[in-house]
């Protein structure tokens, strides 16, 4: 595993490579501006072409990038990125435990707000509720990103149900699938799962710290393991193409970064107009609800002004969700018959 200094110098490195791609540059040349040694550079060519990368070696002269896989490098993604604070600094991992991890400690040591940091492969990526995600080397996309919003902590959940619209306007416009967003922020296409978002937060009694708004995206899986068959799908299983991660990537980050700025602007009605716009969920579907410690079956009624979920009982009453689990109450085995 590359570590943090070592994946950002290498980026560097690659960087130079990408710059003189047609060329053969010496050890010595690109050594030198990264401050490392001839035969650092020749350890991390090895490691490269293990990645997929296609790295000509000539003796005695150098090297030269012949082929560019399908990474995450930020070189690539800052050439093309349209945005003013999100993505304005950026970390590329080959694997980490978890990219959310991996902001909440950047996050502590002041990093600025919209760092974003992007992973090809996570060990440990988590889930909602405790859940793990399944993040395959390469084919999905495990990104974080640092948010340092001037909200209390009771508005916190209005940011996840934005990047949930984000989310779902990328994949509409990079990929022309139709969504549907299922409450709170999974990303549904054909009913199938095939992105969600684990939103963390540091915070004062009445201050948001920092959040970190964890998306994982499934985007050229072939397959899933069988404990996931029938219940998460890729964007390539859903439109019979594989489809540009970082096309998909600077998609998001536009439609995120103006949701974001408008809901400090102008508070939260344009997004949770655009949620339930984009949601066959939040109105006048019977759903049942696993709230942990029980669960609840009713008809969806909208949503409340924190971004709760509205749920009618069959009482009449009205429960208002704040966290859990949703189904569509058919699919769910303990549907009242007849
Ligand atoms: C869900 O359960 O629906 C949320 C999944 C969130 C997964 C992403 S992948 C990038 C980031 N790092 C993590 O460990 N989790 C989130």
């Amino acid at each position: 595993m590359f570590q943090a200094e070592e994946t950002r110098k290498l980026d560097r490195f690659i960087q130079l490579l990408l710059a003189n791609a047609t060329v053969f540059v010496s050890g010595e040349k690109l050594a030198e501006p990264l401050n490392v040694s001839r035969m650092t550079i020749c350890n991390w060519v090895h490691r490269l072409r293990e990645q997929g990368m296609v790295i000509e070696i000539k003796p005695k002269t150098g090297y030269r990038l012949t082929q560019v896989p399908d990474l995450l490098l930020p070189q690539l993604i800052k050439r093309e990125l349209r945005t003013k604070v999100l993505g304005k600094s950026l970390y590329h991992y080959f694997q980490v435990g978890s990219t959310n991890d991996v902001a909440h400690q950047l996050a502590q040591q002041g990093v600025a707000e919209g760092a974003l940091i992007m992973a090809e492969q996570q060990t440990h990526g988590r889930g909602r509720l405790g859940r793990d995600w399944y993040s395959e080397k390469s084919v999905g996309i495990y990104l974080s990103l640092i948010l340092r919003p001037d909200l209390k902590p009771r508005h916190a959940s209005i940011i996840n149900l934005a990047a949930a619209v984000a989310l779902s306007q990328a994949i509409e416009n990079t990929c022309a699938l139709t969504t549907d967003i299922r409450w709170p922020n999974d990303v549904l296409v054909n009913n199938k799962k095939c992105s969600g978002i684990l939103t963390e937060m540091s915070a004062d009694l009445d201050q948001i710290k920092y959040m970190v708004v964890g998306i994982g995206i499934n985007v050229n899986h072939p397959s899933f393991p069988k404990s996931l068959e029938g219940r998460a799908s890729s964007l390539f299983l859903e439109g019979g193409r594989r489809f540009s991660r970082i096309e998909i990537i600077l998609a998001l980050l536009r439609f995120f970064e103006d949701l974001y700025f408008q809901l400090q602007e102008q508070g939260s009605d344009e997004v949770l107009k655009q949620w339930i716009r984009r949601s066959s969920f939040a109105r006048g579907k019977e759903v049942s609800v696993d709230l942990g410690d029980k669960k609840i079956h009713g008809t969806t009624m909208g949503l409340g002004k924190e971004g709760t979920l509205r749920v009618k009982l069959r009482s009449g009453l009205i429960e208002d969700v704040m966290s859990g689990d949703v189904v569509i109450w058919e699919r769910a085995n303990d549907r009242p018959r007849g």
